[in-house]
C-alpha cells in the first residue's frame, strides 16, 4: 500500500490490476513468444471500411461532434440489422452509438445501478464486467455456470441468488472467457425470472456472429415482454475486426434511452465520428469478411481442441460453442494458482496465456486461451507446452 493512496477513490482502489494487461506487459520481454492472451482479432480491418473512413475525412465530415446518440443514418442501419439478425423489433430512436461495447456497458450500468445494488454475473465472466460493476458502486454476485455442461447457464443458481437488492443480471453470450452460447430455452427461463422480480438484464453480445456447430445466438430482447427490462450491448470490434476504431452501440426501449444518454454524455459526448462512418460502411458493404473470420475461428478452435486433447493429463477442456476463447481447467496441482502457473509458462515455455482468476472466483485453476490467431501460433504454443510438460 502506497502512502499516496489517499489520492485515489475507494471505488478505483478496490479494483485489481488487469491480469490481461499484466501478461501483455510481461510478454513484451520474452523474445518470440507464442501469444494466446488477447481476445483481439489479429486480422486487419477490411479495406473497404478503412476507405470509407478516408473518404469521410476527405469530405470534411469528421471534425465535429455528431448527435450524442450518433449519426441518424448509422442508427437506421443498426435498427435494420437488429430486426434482421437479432429478431429485435428495433427503431433508430432506441439506439445510442457508443465508444465500443465497453462504453455502452458502462453507460448501461451507470444508468441502472445505485450504490450497493447487486448485479448477478454468471461466471466465469469477462473481467471488465466485474470492474464496471464495481465502478458503478454495485456489488458483483457471482453465480457459477455449470462447467461439466460446457459452462452452461445455471438458471436455478440465478433464481437462488436473487435478494431484495438484486437490480440487474449482466452476461455475455457467446462468452468471454469460456466460449459458451446460452441457448434460447435457458434465456427464456432467465427472462421469466427477470420479469417476475423486476430485474434489468444487461447483455454483452460482442461475439454474436461467431457461433459454431448447431448452436445459435439468441438475443433476450427479442422476447417481446423483455424489451422494457433489457439493455443490449453490441460492437463492431469483433465482427469487422475494428478493435481500435472504438465503435459499438446499445439498444433499449425508447423510454429508457434518455436515462442511458445521461451516463453516455459525460464519458463520451459521442462516439468518434470517423469511426461512425467506418461502421456505416461495415454494415452496408459486403459481408464476406464476417463469413471468412467465422470460418477461420471455427478452424482454429478445432486445432486448439485437438492439441488440448493431446495434453489431457494437464488440461481438461470444454469445446467452445462460440467466441474465439476457451477456458481449460488445469489438472495438475501447480494450476491451483493460475497467476503463478501462467507466469511460469510464459518464462519457461515462452507461451503467453491469461490466468483464470481474472474472470472471477470460479475462474481460479483455469487458463484462458484465445484462438483468434493464425494456426501456426497455436501449433507453436502447443509444441512448446508439450515439450515443457514432458520434462
Ligand atoms: C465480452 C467482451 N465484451 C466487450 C469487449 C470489448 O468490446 P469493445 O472493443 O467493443 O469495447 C470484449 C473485448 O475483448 C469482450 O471480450
Amino acid at each position: 500500500m502506497n502512502n499516496d493512496d489517499w489520492r485515489a477513490s475507494n471505488r478505483v482502489r478496490q479494483i485489481q490490476k488487469s491480469a490481461i494487461h499484466e501478461m501483455t506487459r510481461l510478454s513484451k520481454d520474452i523474445e518470440d513468444v507464442a501469444f494466446l492472451s488477447w481476445a483481439k482479432p489479429t486480422s486487419g480491418t477490411p479495406k473497404h471500411i478503412g476507405n470509407a473512413a478516408i473518404t469521410a475525412i476527405k469530405k470534411g465530415l469528421v471534425g465535429g461532434y455528431s448527435a450524442t446518440s450518433g449519426l441518424p443514418e448509422l442508427r437506421e442501419e443498426i435498427a435494420k440489422k437488429l430486426r434482421r439478425d437479432n429478431n429485435i423489433p428495433a427503431e433508430a430512436s432506441e439506439i445510442i452509438i457508443t465508444v465500443g461495447a465497453i462504453e455502452g456497458l458502462a453507460a448501461a450500468l451507470m444508468s441502472a445501478i445505485d450504490p450497493g445494488d447487486e448485479v448477478i454475473l454468471p461466471s466465469p465472466t469477462y473481467s471488465t464486467h466485474i470492474r464496471q460493476v464495481l465502478i458503478a458502486s454495485g456489488t458483483p454476485i457471482f453465480v457459477p455456470t455449470i462447467e461439466e455442461e460446457g459452462f452452461s447457464l445455471d438458471v436455478e443458481g440465478v433464481r437462488n441468488a436473487i435478494t431484495p437488492k438484486t437490480k440487474a443480471i449482466l452476461y455475455c453470450s457467446p462468452s468471454n472467457p469460456s466460449g459458451t452460447v446460452f441457448n434460447a430455452t435457458q434465456l427464456r427461463q432467465l427472462a421469466d425470472i427477470a420479469l417476475k422480480h423486476n430485474i434489468m438484464v444487461i447483455t454483452d453480445e460482442a461475439y454474436e456472429y461467431f457461433v459454431y456447430d448447431e448452436n445459435k445466438h439468441f438475443s433476450i430482447a427479442s422476447i417481446p415482454e423483455m424489451k422494457k427490462n433489457t439493455i443490449s450491448c453490441f460492437t463492431f470490434t469483433k465482427t469487422y475486426a475494428m478493435t481500435g476504431w472504438r465503435i459499438g452501440y446499445v439498444h433499449a426501449e425508447k423510454s429508457l434511452i434518455p436515462q442511458i444518454e445521461k451516463s453516455h454524455i459525460p464519458f463520451a459526448i459521442c462516439a468518434p465520428v470517423v469511426s461512425q462512418y467506418a461502421a456505416l460502411a461495415a454494415l452496408t458493404g459486403p459481408q464476406e469478411c464476417v463469413v471468412k473470420f467465422r470460418e477461420h475461428y471455427l478452424s482454429t478452435r478445432n486445432v486448439m481442441c485437438e492439441r488440448l486433447a493431446r495434453l489431457n493429463e494437464i488440461f481438461e477442456h470444454q469445446k467452445p460453442q462460440g467466441s474465439y476463447l476457451m477456458f481449460p481447467k488445469i489438472l495438475i496441482p501447480e494450476g491451483r494458482n493460475s497467476a503463478t502457473f501462467c507466469i511460469k509458462l510464459l518464462k519457461d515455455a515462452k507461451v503467453s496465456t491469461t490466468p483464470g482468476v481474472a474472470f472471477g472466483p470460479t475462474g481460479e485453476g483455469h487458463l484462458r486461451l484465445s484462438f483468434c490467431v493464425p494456426h501456426d501460433m497455436i501449433n507453436k504454443a502447443f509444441d512448446r507446452m508439450e515439450a515443457y510438460f514432458k520434462k
